[in-house]
């Protein structure tokens, strides 16, 4: 107290008591935050460029593990499966084209350089409602031993809710959200029983850390795979290492010709960013570029970013109906 009375109250010897209060309680929530900045920065220099990655298949592999990935037949789903077979994982996609999951393990596998199997699952998640669903697809994947899961598959369209189709309004809450939750659950006693540790990752997104206006639904939708991840991650850590994947934007086939200075043109360093931090963190936004993407998410007012998502949302929307009516025209 000393010390601020000198450093800035010097001035004001008889500044009165309410006016004495305030500087010493300004000044200890400025000491927080700056010790808070400085942890933080710490944390970020030692996860990026310092801690060494948990060695995956010592960690969840056995004799014959096999990584499952949701959406593994393109963008960064592929590139999980790519990643997790170099190191030796089987691979198993789920996904709703059949001829293309196919070619895309042939792919796979072929890279990897290593003998591994492949296999996949036809699930279409736009459609599927119902745990017993779900069930389904878990007795296709009983008879493997389960090291990692990924819950990677997402979709949804820049539009604003009043213009969303009903069935684009299903589909992107079937497929980012009730997903990830019946799939972990019918899955879990089986990543439970296993000898070793099995690994949990969901795929979120920047997008399911505030309620952006304009991706309403998708936004809402990742917010809860988000917390899904976050909150497993603690009930399950006993035998199970579950993390949130919060991804930006990378350039895939979701984010079609969209420019922006964040977009991430190499898919690999997203998911090596992600990977990197699985059995360490409940939450992850992977590479440096995104994380400091997020920066503005968290400091900029919720109104101003809303705004800006709102307006952005509403072009990309103009331009898809412009398109589709030259289509007409032209049939
Ligand atoms: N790219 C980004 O900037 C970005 C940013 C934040 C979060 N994410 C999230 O990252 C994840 C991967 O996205 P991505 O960018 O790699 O997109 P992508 O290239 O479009 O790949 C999405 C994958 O999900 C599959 N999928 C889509 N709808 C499906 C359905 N109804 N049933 C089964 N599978 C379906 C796709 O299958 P098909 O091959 O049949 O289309 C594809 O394999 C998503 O969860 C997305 O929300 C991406």
């Amino acid at each position: 107290m000393e010390f601020i009375d000198r450093a800035l109250l010097s001035s004001y010897p008889n500044a009165p008591a309410s006016l004495r209060y305030t500087v010493y309680f300004v000044t200890f929530i400025g000491f927080i935050n700056l010790i808070k900045l400085g942890y933080g920065t710490l944390d970020l220099i030692n996860r990026h460029f310092i801690r060494r990655p948990k060695d995956l298949m010592k960690t969840y592999g056995g004799n014959d593990t096999w990584a499952v990935v949701t959406g593994g037949s393109d963008g960064i789903g592929e590139q999980f499966c790519k990643d997790l077979s170099k190191k030796g994982f089987n691979i198993c996609i789920l996904g709703r084209n059949e001829q293309k999951m196919k070619e895309k393990l042939d792919q796979i596998k072929k890279q990897s350089g290593k003998e591994i199997k492949t296999r996949y699952v036809v699930a279409d998640f736009a459609k599927l409602t119902r745990i017993s669903d779900y069930e389904n697809i878990a007795s296709q994947l009983r008879d493997i031993d389960i090291g990692m899961l990924l819950l990677n598959a997402g979709w949804t369209q820049a539009t604003p809710f009043i213009d969303f189709t009903p069935e684009n309004i299903e589909a992107t809450v079937n497929i980012n959200a009730v997903h990830p939750a019946y799939l972990s659950k019918v899955l879990v006693n089986q990543l439970n029983e296993r000898k070793q540790r099995s690994a949990i990752i969901i795929t979120s997104s920047g997008l399911g850390s505030i309620p952006a206006s304009g991706f309403i639904t998708y936004s809402a939708s990742k917010a809860f795979a988000g917390f899904l991840g976050q909150g497993l991650n603690f009930e399950l850590k006993k035998k199970m290492d579950v993390m949130t994947f919060e991804c930006g934007e990378t350039r895939t086939k979701l984010m079609g010709s969209r420019k922006s200075r964040m977009i991430v043109d190499d898919i690999s360093r997203v998911t090596t960013g992600c990977l990197r931090d699985i059995g360490y963190e409940s939450l992850t936004y992977g590479c440096l570029t995104h994380e400091l993407a997020m920066i503005p998410l968290k400091i900029f007012p919720l109104r101003m970013l809303q705004s800006m998502m709102f307006k952005a949302s509403q072009k990309t929307f103009a331009m898809l109906q412009k398109k589709e009516a030259e289509a007409k025209k032209q049939n």
